[in-house]
């Protein structure tokens, strides 16, 4: 299978392009260039990189062809923010390949209503991502239904992994949140602390995507949540946190409405969504499982951040 990854050396690359090499693809990557995979791997030496701006080459109306004059097999678009892009891509690809699966994100779902949520769920995307997110599914499910287009839509939820920072308990992205966990100090999370979070691993992604590949017939024209095996309560991933440090979370409360819409807008935008979703389709037409839960992929992070002194701890 000639293989094109769009996107290929960031979270979900990183452990994706290393897999699709092991699975025998011969793989290409296209990137700015700007970054490099969070770990290193032997299986890069075989992949193909190509420098490209997505974003240039989409306004000049160039990316389309660009990809589908690398006459790939597979095409898997990590990066895609629009439904103008997905269009584009998805007609200079129609009638050429056997599999062309996006990345979305749970987002496209808006508010968790009945939980744990499934696929099948009614849309109310909130945010200008989440709602672009659910225009690009609406439009490659509805050519997937229509004109055939072999497509797979892969919606993960916060990804983690050894590299990067993961989303803290309080919903952002703030590292005094998990020092004063590590030190006991107090930690003031939004409302009671029971919304959820709903974390991945990026090699679980990444696994996602290849289980979809190797399942293609059931895979095309279906979306599946990549998330891990559970979701999280703010509170109970603070538990989890603490004790890693050997504390006990010392947790106070404040009501969401009393933290400020912009200096705190990931723990609103994390509060609002409150994701718990399913992965009961994934296992039931992929056999596919995730290895992590949700505090076990979050940890992974949390870990390297203390590896590698970037909170102490
Ligand atoms: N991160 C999350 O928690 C999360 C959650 C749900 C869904 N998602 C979805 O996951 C996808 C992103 O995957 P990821 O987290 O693995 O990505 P990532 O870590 O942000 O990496 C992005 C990749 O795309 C390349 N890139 C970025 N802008 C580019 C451009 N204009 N032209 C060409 N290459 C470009 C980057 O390399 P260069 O910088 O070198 O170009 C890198 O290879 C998105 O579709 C996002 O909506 C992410």
């Amino acid at each position: 299978m000639r293989t094109v990854v769009i996107g290929g050396t960031g979270h979900i690359g990183t452990y994706l392009v290393p897999g699709l090499v092991r699975f025998g693809h011969d793989v290409t990557v296209l990137s700015r260039g700007a970054r490099t995979p969070y770990q290193s791997n032997a299986a890069w030496r075989n992949v193909d990189l190509i420098r490209v701006d997505r974003d240039a080459e989409d306004a000049a109306g160039t990316f389309g062809e660009r990809i589908a004059d690398l006459d790939p097999d597979i095409v898997i678009d990590l990066i895609c923010f629009t439904e103008t892009s997905a269009r584009q891509l998805a007609e200079a690809l129609e009638g050429q390949i056997q599999h062309l699966l996006h990345c979305g994100t749970i987002w496209v779902h808006g508010p968790s209503a009945v939980v744990p949520t499934r696929e099948d769920a009614p849309r109310k995307p909130f945010g200008e991502y989440g709602i672009q997110k659910a225009a690009i599914e609406a439009y490659l499910l509805g050519k997937a239904r229509r004109d055939a287009l072999p497509v797979t839509v892969i919606h993960p939820g916060h990804i983690c992994g050894p590299g990067w920072t993961p989303v803290n308990p309080a919903g952002n992205f703030d590292l005094t949140v998990y020092e004063k966990l590590a030190h006991g100090q107090e930690v003031v999370l939004p409302n009671l602390g029971l919304e959820t979070l709903n974390p991945v691993h990026a090699e679980d992604v990444a696994d996602l995507f290849l289980a979809a590949i190797a399942s293609r017939s059931t895979a095309v024209g279906e979306s599946f949540h990549a998330v891990a095996s559970d979701a999280v309560t703010l509170r109970g991933y603070a538990y989890a946190v603490a004790d890693r440090f050997g504390q006990e979370a010392n947790l106070t409360y404040k009501p969401l409405g009393e933290w400020d819409r912009n200096d705190a807008a990931a723990t609103w935008d994390h509060v609002m969504h409150s994701p718990n979703c399913s992965m009961e389709k994934a296992d039931r037409l992929l056999g596919y499982r995730p290895r992590y839960s949700a505090v076990e992929s979050a940890l992974t992070g949390i870990d390297w951040l203390v590896e590698n002194g970037k909170i102490t701890a």
